[in-house]
């Protein structure tokens, strides 16, 4: 009885050991384990990532989301904007009662690695048979205009997100995302009617009246919109170019991103690889492009993303 007593404590104390063991690996494992299953993740724990990257600011509105008003007031001036706060959220509330509360974004995974192109309109993408490479990845981000037809074998095919501003929107298929890059309230506006009554209005000039797919609807945060400009760019220029916006919401939500078809021509203009510059003068308009580009370059250095330069 004595003996069995004994044993009864031992194998108790064994069993307490072995779940506590259990517990402590099953708490302690994820520390260790990848957060994501790509070779190589974006590490947050490298300074010079760090000093810039703020994963709390959110790329993309959603129905409970709160800009702050001073987020708003760095906002508004871009375009000139003469709305007041509250007709802007007033004009998100709306737009949210047409378009999905929140964003569709994959979230991060130790089992997945979120393998993302981002494909901008330089004209170094003629020639550069970049299309299967491309098509590759899992997320494909083109930008405005960007065409497809008779260019696939420089750009390949697949788009999973389109970033558009009002002025510069196309047609989408119905399995393409819209990102809308709004800059005033009447983009907002435009958004709710075109996707359900038809907007009539205009802008500086002709625009879409209908659009589908108000599922795949996104919309950049002005929020994030001002941390590009602050943290990403150090304040230079009027604000980011669409394409740094999408390359940085890129760095956001996938584990490994290619960068294609940045980069301004011999003359420094924003040309396009499907058309002739008509305006000589152009050159990255209010974007500060060298400052784009050169943290593109260094970004590619710090191993951070693939830069692809063209042809
Ligand atoms: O001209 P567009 O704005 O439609 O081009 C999309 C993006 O591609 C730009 O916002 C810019 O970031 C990038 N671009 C570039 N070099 C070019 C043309 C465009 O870096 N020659």
């Amino acid at each position: 009885m004595k003996a069995k007593g004994k044993a009864l404590i031992v194998l108790v104390c064994v069993n307490t050991i072995c779940v506590l063991w259990r517990g402590y690996m099953s708490f302690s494992l994820p520390q260790d384990e990848n957060p994501c299953a790509c070779e190589r993740c974006l590490s947050e724990d490298d300074p010079w990532f760090m000093k810039r990257f703020n994963k709390s600011v959110e790329p993309f509105l959603s129905a409970n989301y709160n800009l702050s008003e001073d987020a708003f007031n760095w906002w508004k001036r871009l375009q000139l904007e003469k709305g007041n706060f509250s007709i802007f959220r007033e004009t998100v509330a709306r737009l949210f009662l047409t378009v999905p509360p929140s964003p569709e974004v994959l979230e991060s995974s130790p089992d997945r690695c979120r393998t993302c192109a981002v494909v901008g309109n330089s004209g170094n993408l003629r020639k550069s048979h970049y299309g299967p490479l491309i098509d590759f990845h899992d997320v494909i981000i083109r930008m405005n205009a960007g065409r497809i037809k008779g260019y696939e074998v420089d750009v390949g095919t697949r788009t999973t997100h389109r970033v558009m501003y009002l002025e510069n929107s196309v047609d989408l298929d119905n399995t393409t995302h819209l990102v809308l890059a709004p800059f005033k309230i009447l983009d907002l506006e435009w958004l709710t009617k075109a996707l359900t009554t038809g907007f009539k209005g205009r802008s500086y000039t002709p625009v879409k009246s209908k659009i589908k797919s108000k599922d795949l609807v996104m919309v950049l945060n002005p929020a994030f919109m001002r941390y590009v400009h602050d943290m990403w760019l150090e304040k230079q220029g009027y604000y980011p170019s669409t394409g740094f916006m999408a390359l940085v919401f890129a760095l956001h939500m996938c584990d490994m991103v290619s960068v294609f078809g940045y980069g301004a021509d011999s003359d420094g203009n924003w040309s396009h690889y499907w058309e002739e510059l008509m305006d000589k003068k152009l050159k990255t308009g209010p974007h500060p492009g060298d400052t784009e580009y050169r943290m593109i370059q260094e970004l590619d250095e710090q191993q951070k993303l693939k830069f692809y330069t063209g042809f």
